[in-house]
């Protein structure tokens, strides 16, 4: 679906290939998470000891284009999965890719300052970032956002509802070697493709300055194992890389210089994505409060080096 979504380029059959002939055990099912009786059944026959949802419609720009389908598959998929997985396995750990995209566009109500390189919090409260107490609702989301916002408080529900153990991982960039980039989603992964590839990378608004705290996608699944050892009911926690994996688009520039000598084509183009968040850091310490064996082990420079070295072997194996 992803290649349906984003083209070629966004593929992700390599990656499927790769978990099928390296990982012992794994087994793909080509099931449409919008199609519900199969999904019922699916989960009926599997018992899974545990969920991870992680199918998704991603993009804003996409879902502003094609909202049925955004709506269909964030919000209906999951009703379909956290239903199917009530009926079969209530006991089962459900974990649930939620965004930080539920917020809408009030992380960018706190006050700012301009720096040389980067936007950043004026107000020492949120040096360490935008904590879960944030507000959700009276903000504009994009239809993605709103999408997830559905599916991020039904999975809440079932928790406390039903009594189900879940939880909502509201993420900020999640990235890491094996992703699939594009212009539309992707950030980091796209970012270091053009560079290696000399590609043009536009830049749309906030001077380029904008900051994602970027988490690379081994840590994420560090943290999904904690919560399956310890579940806990309907909870919601931010994730992300903290402060310390925080970035800018122009320090980003400067990073994969660094990585690759090669300088960083790019275009700007004045207007910003509609509601795109301009500083965005994941206030870890609920997360870290609650699973205190938890922690970031990559930081940026290591995840930019994975990623670079990943897009390299794949042009040779394309070669
Ligand atoms: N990557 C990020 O920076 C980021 C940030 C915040 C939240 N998330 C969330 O994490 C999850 C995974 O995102 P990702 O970055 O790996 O994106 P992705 O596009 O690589 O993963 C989504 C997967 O869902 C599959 N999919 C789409 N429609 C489907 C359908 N109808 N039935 C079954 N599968 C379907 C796609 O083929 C794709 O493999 C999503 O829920 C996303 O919203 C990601």
């Amino acid at each position: 679906m992803r290649r349906e979504f984003f083209g070629a380029g966004a593929d992700t059959s390599w990656n499927k290939k790769r978990l099928e002939e390296g990982c012992a055990g794994f087994r793909h099912h080509e099931v449409d998470i919008r199609d519900r009786a199969k999904i019922l059944d699916l989960v009926r026959e599997i018992r899974p000891d545990a969920i991870v949802h992680a199918a998704a419609q991603p993009s804003h720009e996409l879902a502003a284009a094609r909202p049925f389908d955004d709506f269909d598959v964030n919000a209906g998929g999951t009703l379909n999965l956290l239903e199917a997985a009530r009926r079969a396995c209530p006991e089962v750990p459900f974990i649930h890719m939620s965004t930080n995209k539920v917020y809408g566009d009030i992380p960018n109500r706190p006050k700012l300052v301009e720096q040389a390189k980067r936007w950043d919090y004026a107000d020492p409260e949120y040096r360490d970032g935008i904590k879960e107490t944030l507000p959700i609702d009276n903000s504009m989301h994009s239809l993605f956002g709103a999408s997830k916002v559905a599916a991020d408080v039904m999975v809440q529900e079932y928790g406390r509802y039903f009594q189900m153990p879940s939880c909502c991982l509201r993420a900020g960039c999640l990235t890491g070697p094996n992703h699939s980039g594009v212009e539309l989603h992707g950030f980091l992964s796209y970012l270091i493709r053009c560079n290696l590839e000399g590609k043009t990378y536009k830049i749309f608004g906030y001077q380029g300055k904008q900051v994602r705290d970027n988490i690379h996608s081994y840590d994420v699944t560090q943290f999904i194992r904690c919560f399956i050892e310890a579940p806990r009911y309907g909870e919601v926690y931010n994730l992300g890389g903290g402060r310390d994996n925080s970035i800018s688009i122009l320090e980003a520039f400067t990073l994969i210089k660094e990585i690759s000598g090669k300088e960083m084509s790019h275009e700007y183009v004045d207007q910003n994505r509609k509601g795109d968040h301009i500083c965005y850091i994941s206030n870890l310490s609920k997360i870290k409060a609650h699973y205190p064996n938890w922690k970031i082990t990559k930081d940026l420079k290591e995840t930019f080096r994975e990623i670079y070295e990943a897009w390299r072997r794949r042009q040779r194996l394309d070669d």
